[in-house]
């Protein structure tokens, strides 16, 4: 059986966090970020543009009139959005899911959908906290595009060729971790924010978060189960967290919120499914 040292030793021959990415994670400490100066990040990379121009001409942003300029694109984007958009980009690119049978749409669904919930069950906090919930959904599976970028023969073995749902445990018996630790180290190299490494690291476990992030991961791992039953996309596993009593209570709704929530954040995602076709 391999070890989890085994596994973060792949770790460090996984791809650095693209320098786009790291460049942009340091204007977020600023507040005066002018659009000029992001546009200048963004068009070193092709593939971060592409998907900005593609996002910003959909019609979920009604613009009549095409835009074809980064510049203008970020302008009308703003700075967190063109930041979740790069890191996503960034992710999903870095650890391409090689020959696996993962369906990156499909996955893609699944990590934009959970984001979204997560985004609109934290809708009574900051922005600041609505956005770190969007980043946090949107990554939360990320440990499982490692092990397809990693080993897609043994990726594929686990989660498509045994009949059985798989739940954690099993995870952690076969790949030796499992894919919330192993996104968690991913979060922890790559430097993301604190509160980001726990919602990955601790989506299938939320009583263990920190007191300080168990806001955020108690709605990841809501958003979590709230995507699974309603089959929104697909993460490799139907494998889901128990509905957790702690994590309901600190978000601090009632079910009649919860209808309004879903209501929006299913409409927000259906209108954002022209971004899911090419990660
Ligand atoms: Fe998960
Ligand atoms: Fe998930």
């Amino acid at each position: 059986m391999e070890t989890c040292n085994s596994i973060a030793e792949r770790l460090k021959d996984l791809p650095a966090m693209p320098g786009v990415v790291i460049r942009l994670q340091s204007l977020t400490k600023r507040d005066d970020v002018g659009s000029r100066e992001v546009a200048q990040i963004l068009e070193k990379d092709t593939a971060i543009v592409a998907r900005v121009l593609k996002l910003v001409n959909s019609p979920f942003y009604g613009i009549s009139q095409g835009v074809s300029s980064i510049e203008e694109a970020v302008a009308i984007l703003g700075f967190n959005a063109l930041h979740q958009l790069a890191l996503s980009t960034a992710v999903f690119h870095t650890l391409a899911p090689g020959d696996s049978v993962l369906d990156i749409n499909d996955f893609w669904r699944h990590s934009f959908g959970v984001g979204t919930i997560t985004k609109h069950l934290c809708r009574g906090q900051s922005k600041d906290t609505q956005n770190e919930a969007m980043m946090g959904g949107l990554l939360h599976d990320v440990g499982r595009l490692v092990f397809a970028s990693a080993d897609a023969e043994k990726f594929n073995a686990f989660y498509y060729e045994r009949a059985a749902v798989t739940d954690i445990e099993d995870e952690a018996e076969f790949f030796g971790v499992d894919h919330q630790t192993v996104g968690a180290l991913l979060a922890e190299k790559w430097n993301f924010p604190k509160s980001i490494t726990h919602m990955i690291g601790k989506h299938h476990c939320p009583e263990q978060a920190p007191e300080a992030y168990s806001l955020l991961v108690g709605a990841v791992s809501m958003a979590d189960l709230l995507c699974h039953t309603m089959a929104v996309g697909f993460s490799a596993s139907s494998y889901a967290t128990d509905f957790s009593c702690a994590a309901w209570q600190q978000l601090n709704l009632e079910i009649s919120d919860l209808e309004v929530i879903l209501t929006d954040a299913l409409s927000e995602i259906d209108d954002a499914e022209h971004i899911f076709s090419s990660p």
